[in-house]
């Protein structure tokens, strides 16, 4: 999961590939490089590290091209060196790479018995090796990458350049995404619309095994079979967007400001707010639906762990849920005509395509609950329940998180509706308390200069544990992924009641633990589960409301008191806690919270 950039220009493109490569950084950051032609030669810049590196080389040169490629690495095979680094060369041709080529052992071996020599540790050389040699066998450039692409197994968006040729660059994809954008005698290749965003809105999305052959005349697609073939040319949402902090210190906590604002906005998509009602989703007849299917990965799977409680407690729905990097190898029978939700901020996650690809062959229909619209993801599904929540551009998913809990209960409701469980009055009652979110989440954000202070404690430990039950469970989970991607402390989240199987046995006086609880129905429960960890010294951070504050009894080093509110609500309220704890532990530990270390913001290898 690396991105993608490559550019048939009419003015200088290092500095363009460079801007580009910024928008793409989501995907990747552990290295970075651009090819460009000088002169009809190839000239290479690369830099290990942040792109920022990159930056300053390029600062440094004069070489900048009308023609290139360029490449921000997620390292899958080989160290995050600047050896390591994209685009790889021969002295034919350089490529850029996203994806796994799972035969490059293989091709490998069978390079170098023929001569040919490696200088990285990756499987992407391994392709630039394969059309070098096609082309000096007497094959044109287009020929040997089409002679080439059967050859490889995996996943792969490729683009190269080649040597002499300044006016030609082939971009491939199979599993990961590929676009091509349209300018005025000038073409584009890239990851995503992101990308090619101030270029132009005007983008052809690849299918699956497409290849193309881009002058600056315009695009010459194949499919798998070699055929000629024509996409459509889309208007791109990405062309607008940019990338911008506004008065925030990072992009994360810009996110997590933005939650009232983005809620609200997605709610009201979703619920008729003023009739009190649940729009029924276009496509799904939950009336006929008996049983749910949900896959995601890390924080879209605790949305959905969420939803569960929601659909089977107000539709009354079963729901079955996966970690999508599981799902498909469980094999489970699905019953044909079933319905399969995939959840996904980036909607490009290659565990949950590869679920949702599972989830179609046995027969399901697939509704996808993502941010970005033109994702494959989004593309794949028979339905897609948009998120609205803007581009998340910080690592840790925060505005999308709760922006897929907004869709997800909205959901539920028009669900509990269709299949005649919901009374119009408990309609009305769920979608005012839901109307409510916006104006609690706010509230929620008072806690920050409180939470500030605590971090400072937090960021000395080097475990936690986050604790919580029913909805507040999944938050725990929640919880503790944000505070370890970030921060980099140890962070575990368990349901409440499963302390006592085992974990308990880590509790001393060293052990911090969030205990999420509401004053809710389970909030007797929590409390003894709290008890049992002060009889053994642990030091309780306690989020609740007023009414729990107050009944809870317990001597914790903090309690941070939300509003009241509906039990439905507090999972979209409560995340607002425990995104700010980990994001001001991690600013006062100092890591890159936005680009925290080994991460990426879209992960499209399995
Ligand atoms: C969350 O903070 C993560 N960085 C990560 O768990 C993420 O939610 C996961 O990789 C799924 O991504 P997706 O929503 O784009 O599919």
């Amino acid at each position: 999961m690396c991105g993608i950039i490559g550019i048939l220009g009419q003015t200088p493109v290092a500095p363009l590939l460079v801007d580009a490569l910024k928008r793409l950084e989501y995907r990747g950051y552990d290295s970075a490089g651009i090819a460009t032609l000088e002169d009809g030669s190839i000239e290479r810049l690369r830099a290990e590290g942040k792109l920022r590196n990159l930056e300053a080389k390029l600062a440094a040169s004069r070489k900048l091209g009308r023609t290139g490629i360029g490449h921000t690495r997620w390292a899958t095979h080989g160290a995050p060196t600047e050896r390591n680094a994209h685009p790889h060369a021969t002295e034919r041709l350089a490529v850029v790479h996203n994806g796994i080529i799972e035969n490059f052992r293989e091709l490998r071996t069978e390079l170098e018995a023929k001569g040919r020599r490696f200088v990285s540790d990756t499987d992407t050389e391994v392709v630039a090796h394969l059309v070098t040699v096609a082309i000096e066998e007497g094959l044109s450039p287009h020929a040997a990458v089409a002679a080439v692409l059967p050859r490889l197994t995996g996943a792969f968006a490729l683009a190269f350049v080649f040597d002499g040729e300044e006016d030609l660059l082939i971009g491939a994809r199979r599993g990961s995404p590929l676009a091509i954008g349209f300018g005025t005698s000038e073409m584009f290749l890239g990851s995503d619309a992101i990308a090619l965003g101030p270029f132009t809105d005007e983008i052809t999305y690849l299918d699956d095994g497409d290849h193309v052959v881009l002058t600056r005349a315009g695009a010459a697609i194949f499919d798998e079979s070699g055929a000629a073939v024509t996409r459509a040319i889309v208007r791109s949402q990405g062309a607008t967007y940019v990338a911008d902090k506004g008065n925030h210190r990072h992009f994360m906590v810009k996110e997590i400001h933005e939650q009232p604002e983005v809620v609200g906005h997605t709610l009201a998509h979703y619920l008729d707010l003023a009739r009190g009602e649940a729009r029924a989703p276009e496509g799904i007849d939950f009336a006929k639906v008996d049983r749910l299917s949900i896959t995601a990965c890390g924080t879209a799977y605790y949305a959905g762990s969420v939803a569960r409680y929601w659909f089977e407690q107000i539709a009354r729905l079963p729901v079955d849920i996966d970690i999508a990097s599981e799902f498909r190898y469980r094999e489970q029978p699905l019953a044909p005509g079933g319905l399969s939700m995939v959840i996904s901020q980036s909607g490009e996650t290659a565990d949950t395509l590869a679920s949702l690809r599972y989830a179609r062959a046995e027969g399901q229909k697939i509704a996808a609950v993502v941010n970005v619209r033109e994702s494959t993801i989004a593309r794949e599904a028979d339905v897609v329940l948009p998120l609205l929540a803007g581009p998340e551009i910080g690592v840790a998913s925060t505005k999308a998180f709760t922006a897929q809990l907004a869709v997800l209960a909205a959901t539920a409701i028009a669900a509990g509706k269709a299949r005649g469980v919901l009374s119009s009055d408990a309609e009305a009652h769920l979608v005012r308390a839901f109307s409510e979110v916006p104006r609690l989440m706010h509230e929620a954000l008072k806690l920050d200069a409180q939470i500030e202070a605590l971090a400072r404690e937090l960021s000395k430990v080097r475990h936690c544990l986050y604790l919580g039950r029913g909805t507040s469970y999944p938050i725990a989970l929640e919880g503790a992924l944000k505070l370890k991607e970030i921060s980099y402390i140890h962070a575990e989240g368990y349901a409440a009641g499963e302390l006592k199987h085992g974990p308990i046995a880590l509790i001393d006086e060293e052990m911090p633990v969030v205990v999420i609880a509401p004053h809710d129905r389970l909030f007797e429960k929590t409390v003894s589960n709290m008890q049992e960890v002060a009889a053994r010294g642990g030091r309780i951070i306690l989020i609740t409301d007023k009414a729990g504050r107050d009944a809870a009894a317990i001597d914790a080093i903090e309690t941070l008191v939300l509003p009241e509110m509906p039990s439905s609500v507090t999972p979209l309220v409560y995340a607002i806690p425990v995104q700010l704890l980990a994001y001001h532990t991690a600013v006062i530990m100092g890591t890159d919270v936005d680009q925290p270390r080994n991460l990426a913001k879209s992960v499209t290898v399995e």
